[in-house]
């Protein structure tokens, strides 16, 4: 099964200069605690933001570059199959998340209560694809979060 998870800004920014445009201590945690224990998917561009493999997640990256060997490497219909035996988390960025989103049976979007100045990268629009909301959080800003923040959890 293929999910998904990303936060964004209330107009769907997810990016700027290749990395997060916001400091949520609070949903890094509920990206820990939802991928823990599982394969994540992400692109070349987010493996190179993150800097360094996910712990107790098995780390496959999509790349163009043959040479490339810093983790697992994967293609998109390698991911397709390896979903059909277990749950994949595609963890972004913006190209990989428009590659899979077609293939997706569950979101996990964080909405981010701000808006982002002279964002570069944005989250896939899925409102068309039949997906129905389960739950939704609106928590406040803790001490180490920017903004307030809402988790959704929507599913096909
Ligand atoms: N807010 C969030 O939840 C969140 C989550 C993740 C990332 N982000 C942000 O998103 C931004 C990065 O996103 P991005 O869209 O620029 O890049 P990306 O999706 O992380 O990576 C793009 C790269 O993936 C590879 N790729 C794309 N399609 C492929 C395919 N069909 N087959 C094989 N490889 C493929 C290419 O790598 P090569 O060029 O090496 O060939 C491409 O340059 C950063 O700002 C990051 O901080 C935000």
């Amino acid at each position: 099964m293929l999910s998904m998870i990303f936060a964004c800004d209330e107009v769907g920014a997810i990016g700027i200069d290749g990395t997060l445009p916001w400091r949520q201590s609070s949903d890094l945690q509920f990206f820990k605690q939802t991928t823990l224990n599982k394969t994540v998917v992400m692109g070349r561009k987010t493996w190179q933001s993150i800097g360094r493999p996910l712990p107790n997640r098995r780390n496959i990256v999509m790349t163009r570059d043959d040479g490339f060997s810093e983790t697992e490497r994967m293609g998109f219909e390698q991911v397709l199959e390896l979903a059909q035996s277990e749950e994949v988390v595609i963890i972004g960025g913006g190209e990989i998340y428009a590659l899979f989103l077609e293939h997706t049976k569950e979101l996990f979007r964080t909405v981010v209560h701000t808006r982002v100045e002279g964002a570069d990268t944005f989250a896939p629009e899925f409102t068309h694809l039949g997906f129905h909301l389960l739950t939704e959080r609106t928590v406040a800003a803790g001490p180490n979060d920017d903004h307030a923040m809402t988790f959704q959890h929507w599913i096909v």
